[in-house]
């Protein structure tokens, strides 16, 4: 067939669109500028899928992996001669885990210069959490509350990641999770759906920026459609099976929040959801987000997610699974081969439409013209750009500001902490504490081993006190590497004893304790959640020469602190804080930064409890004081609360809370307003939330549920009255047929500090 090169023609009449390719501002000035396209996508899509035949249609629905070296094809998957003839016969749409401006633009040539048609690939990669400057891994993020921060740090990511040629981002995941033991908490927003949809939409502003076509902007990807964080006992990928009240009003209003903010791509899932895997779901992709939200994008599937139907007992074979995920939606194959090798035959069959392989094709396109492809195939492609962008200080001081407001303070008696600067005798104990790579987290292709900031490097910035670190014992043993199981030391004590000197002489001893960056994330569950390997041991052994002991946690998900929130006077949730953690924890330790992180999950007392959550139904017998009274919802053992609430989290100061007014306006509109003091001695920051209990209704709600939260900061003795508007969508909820409605009754209002206040007032609607 003739060779048509049709960039040349649509390069030429897409000058309009914008490009600031020499553009030295600053993130926010660079992302701000309008679309200034007059041209109409939809019309140019649709000439070239005239020009397409099924293949190359069905071509754009492919995607593969790019592990790669492109001077001579060394494949890690798959077999990579296949891939480059697929490559040059326009059979692939897209390619994920290709980085680096050289090897981008390589393979993007072969697209560009010798397909039949020359249609630009999207070249996709996990930026979770930054590309090679990490900021904390999005539940540490969660915990900030911080909207703006939260958005920044994912504009730092895209504009990183952009100048390194990537230009679509699998990010955020927006799965709602109540479960520790499930290592893909600590990718996502936590527990609560209000919160998690105010997160969600930041995140996808913050990648997209408001001009998709600029160079530091990606696409960004709402991932796992849908349930993948409810899969049972919290084992990964396990099966999923819960009820349309909760589909509708916990799973799928993050999702939505990404739609109102413009996402241009969703990813379904591994997970089957009431018997039907989520990525040959019809409902889910056709049903629900195409049709009822109105989505144009499109969905990639997870990897091997299509494939793994059979595994699922779904479909007979990889050409069944094929069927069954065209047909359902599902536009984009990642990696399971499916598509490019048995789509065209089973629309020849008459078993797919044709016209769902041009849809699919269409939303490809669609995306690619959105991100300027067509007008610019190598605009993310310039080495000169990615070797001045990457790295920069203003992403470091961008991640460090983030991880300061990521960081959660449980417990400071006696105000151990901020530690004094001058005179004291400080013992750093823990291997955490010199690790410079845990804190980058499980998300971090890009970024290298051994380069965040430690914490004893963040504490040796501070020279009044004497320093001393040792380890006590190691976390793991050995090469974490991404592929392999973590191995936890649980028998090497060898080096108790020096820690125990050091311990025994100093003033304060600082722990830092937890999970090492590969114990969370994908494929990393765990059926304890205490700290692991010997680590209690050695925590316990130091605090009986010391007491003064601040914990220091360093984790990807809840931990149980029964032990250490009984004994110690200080516990601070420092998650994985990314490559500036170490300065982030220190100048919270030293009080140069003020904590103001609230917990995005709550922390069980057992892990009996899990999966525990604040925003559970009441039951017919909630807890009811009637003396010897054994017939209600609880536990022998342990009390049913939380140790710590979700939106729990203290500060150097205190807040206090007065003169709750509640006004209901109308029906659907309630005003609420009440002063908060700062009363102590430091400004700090306070996230002042409001729940609502909705006391009775045809779907049971929640004994509470956020509706609003705003982040005040104030300094010694100064008040501020905070004012919340609750309408339709905070009073209202999904029924079970998934229609949206509010019914009059009664409503309890709560203001507070986190998700235990009991300041309150009852209004009837
Ligand atoms: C994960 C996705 C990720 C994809 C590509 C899968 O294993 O579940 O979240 O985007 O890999 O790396």
């Amino acid at each position: 067939m003739k060779k048509i090169n049709l960039l040349v023609p649509i390069m030429s009449c897409l000058i309009l669109l914008s490009s600031c390719q020499n553009s030295n501002k600053t993130i926010s000035e660079a992302r701000s500028s309008s679309v200034t396209s007059v041209l109409d996508i939809e019309q140019k899509v649709d000439s070239i899928l005239k020009l397409m035949t099924l293949e190359e249609k069905v071509g754009q629905m492919n995607q593969y992996n790019g592990f790669w070296d492109v001077t001579g094809p060394v494949p890690s998957q798959g077999n990579a001669a296949k891939k480059y003839e697929h490559l040059r016969k326009g059979y692939v749409g897209s390619m994920l885990n290709l980085r680096g401006v050289k090897t981008v633009r390589k393979i993007q040539k072969i697209a560009v210069e010798e397909t039949r048609l020359g249609i630009p690939l999207i070249i996709g990669f996990d930026v979770i959490h930054g590309y090679e400057t990490l900021s904390p891994i999005p539940l540490a993020e969660s915990a900030s509350w911080d909207l703006e921060a939260i958005k920044t740090s994912a504009e730092v990511a895209a504009e990183e990641a952009a100048a390194a040629g990537i230009n679509w981002t699998f990010a955020p995941m927006v799965d709602i999770s109540r479960d520790a033991r499930w290592g893909r908490v600590m990718e996502g927003a936590g527990e609560d759906p209000y919160l998690g949809s105010k997160i969600a939409f930041a995140r996808v502003k913050g990648f997209q920026g408001s001009d998709l076509s600029k160079h530091n902007t990606l696409a960004a990807c709402a991932k796992h459609f849908a349930a993948y964080g409810f899969a049972e006992s919290g084992r990964e990928y396990n099966t999923v099976d819960i009820g349309t009240s909760t589909l509708n009003n916990i799973v799928f209003p993050p999702f939505q929040a990404t739609i109102d903010a413009g996402v241009r791509t969703f990813m379904n899932a591994f997970n089957e959801l009431n018997g039907i895997p989520v990525t040959g779901n019809t409902y889910l992709q056709r049903d629900i987000l195409k049709d009822k939200w109105k989505f144009d994008g499109f969905v990639v599937s997870d990897w091997g997610s299509i494939e793994e139907m059979t595994a699922h007992g779904h479909a007979k074979d990889n050409k069944h699974a094929a069927e069954i995920a065209a047909n359902a939606g599902s536009d984009m194959d990642m990696e399971s081969y499916a598509y490019v090798n048995e789509l065209a035959a089973l629309v020849r069959e008459g078993k797919v439409k044709e016209a769902y392989i041009d849809d699919a094709a269409r939303r490809i396109l669609r995306v690619k013209f959105e991100l300027g492809l067509f007008e610019d195939p190598y605009k993310y492609c310039d080495e000169q750009r990615e070797k001045e962008v990457i790295g920069q200080q203003a992403f470091h001081d961008a991640c460090l500001d983030m991880a300061k407001k990521s960081i959660v303070l449980l417990k400071n008696q006696n105000q151990l902490l901020p530690l004094k600067k001058h005179g004291q005798k400080i013992a750093l104990i823990g291997a955490l504490a010199s690790d410079k790579t845990s804190p980058l987290g499980n998300w971090r292709t890009a970024a290298k081993d051994n380069t965040a900031v430690s914490v004893l490097e963040g504490m040796q910035v501070y020279t009044g006190n004497q320093l001393t670190y040792a380890k006590g014992a190691d976390v793991s043993i050995g090469q974490t590497k991404f592929v392999d199981e973590v191995k936890i030391n649980t028998t090497d004590k060898s080096e108790f004893p020096q820690a125990i000197a050091v311990a025994k002489t100093a003033d304060v001893v600082v722990m830092v304790l937890g999970e090492v960056g590969y114990q969370s994330g994908e494929a990393r569950s765990r059926t304890e959640l205490g700290l692991p390997g010997v680590q209690q041991e050695l925590l316990e052994a130091i605090y009986k020469v010391n007491k003064n002991i601040v914990l220091v946690l360093n984790n990807g998900r809840p931990l149980v602190l029964n032990w250490h929130q009984e004994h110690l006077p200080a516990i601070v949730e420092a998650w994985q804080l990314g490559t500036q953690s170490g300065n982030a924890i220190a100048q919270v330790l030293y009080g140069d930064y003020n904590p103001s992180g609230k917990l995005p999950m709550s922390f069980p007392r057992a892990l009996g409890q899990v999966p525990i959550y604040y925003n559970h139904k009441n039951t017919g017998r909630p807890l009811i004081p009637i003396p010897n009274n054994v017939f209600w919802s609880h536990y022998q053992d342990v009390e049913n609360t939380p140790l710590y609430p979700f939106g729990y989290g203290l500060s150097y100061t205190s807040f206090e809370y007065s003169e709750l007014q509640v006004k209901v306006v109308s029906d659907t509109e309630v005003n609420v307003s009440v002063t908060l003091k700062n009363s102590g001695k430091f400004t700090g920051k306070e996230v002042v939330q409001l729940y609502i209990k909705d006391h009775y209704a045809s779907v049971t709600r929640p004994v509470r549920e956020l509706k609003g939260f705003e982040l005040v900061s104030l300094n010694p003795n100064e008040s501020k009255k905070i004012e919340f508007t609750l309408s339709e969508k905070e009073l209202g909820f999904y029924d079970n047929q998934g229609n949206f409605i509010v019914e009059p009754g009664d409503f309890s209002i709560f203001v507070g500090g986190d998700s235990n206040t009991s300041l309150q007032s009852k209004i009837t609607l």
